[in-house]
């Protein structure tokens, strides 16, 4: 298996800081320019707080002035095919269309998908700016959800 992103992938995961689930995850971005931008998953001791590889990838590259993505290798310890979770596939529907191809470490192989099939129906900025066109934004008159006390 010689998916040269996916070997990114793997050496990011080196950098990964999981004290609390000792599970390694590491992601490499390719931009439309053909540079690769890694990152690995970050745990807080406040749970929730912790770091997603992808998003840190997705952080690295937007914060260094990239915005237009082609490609994403995801790689775990363990080479089991871990796919980006729900949050991390909305954080890339932020830059990427439904044809963006994500390649999952399998080991001896990758599974391909495109976020389209993983993440269909997504919210973007579009589906925020139908409100402007379908709503004036004016609250006049308008009465309080109704929250059903009794
Ligand atoms: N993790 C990622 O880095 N990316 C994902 O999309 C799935 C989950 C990390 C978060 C946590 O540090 C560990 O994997 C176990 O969930
Ligand atoms: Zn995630």
């Amino acid at each position: 298996m010689d998916d040269p992103l996916i070997e990114h992938a793997r050496e990011a995961l080196a950098e990964a800081h999981v004290p609390y689930s000792a599970y390694r995850v590491g992601a490499a971005l390719r931009t439309a320019d053909g540079t690769v931008v890694t990152g690995c998953n970050i745990e807080n001791a406040n749970y929730s707080n912790s770091l997603h590889a992808e998003e840190v990838a997705v952080g690295t590259a937007v914060a260094a002035g990239h915005r237009s993505f082609d490609r994403l290798a995801v790689s775990s310890g363990v080479r089991d095919g871990v796919t980006p979770c729900g949050m991390c596939r909305q954080t890339l529907a932020e830059f990427c269309d439904d044809e963006f191809t994500i390649v999952c470490d399998r080991g001896d192989e990758v599974a391909t998908y495109t976020l389209g099939e993983l993440l269909p129906e997504t919210i973007t900025e579009a589906t925020l700016s139908a409100v402007d066109s379908e709503n004036t934004g004016s609250t006049d008159g308008a009465e309080p959800p109704d929250e059903g006390s009794t």
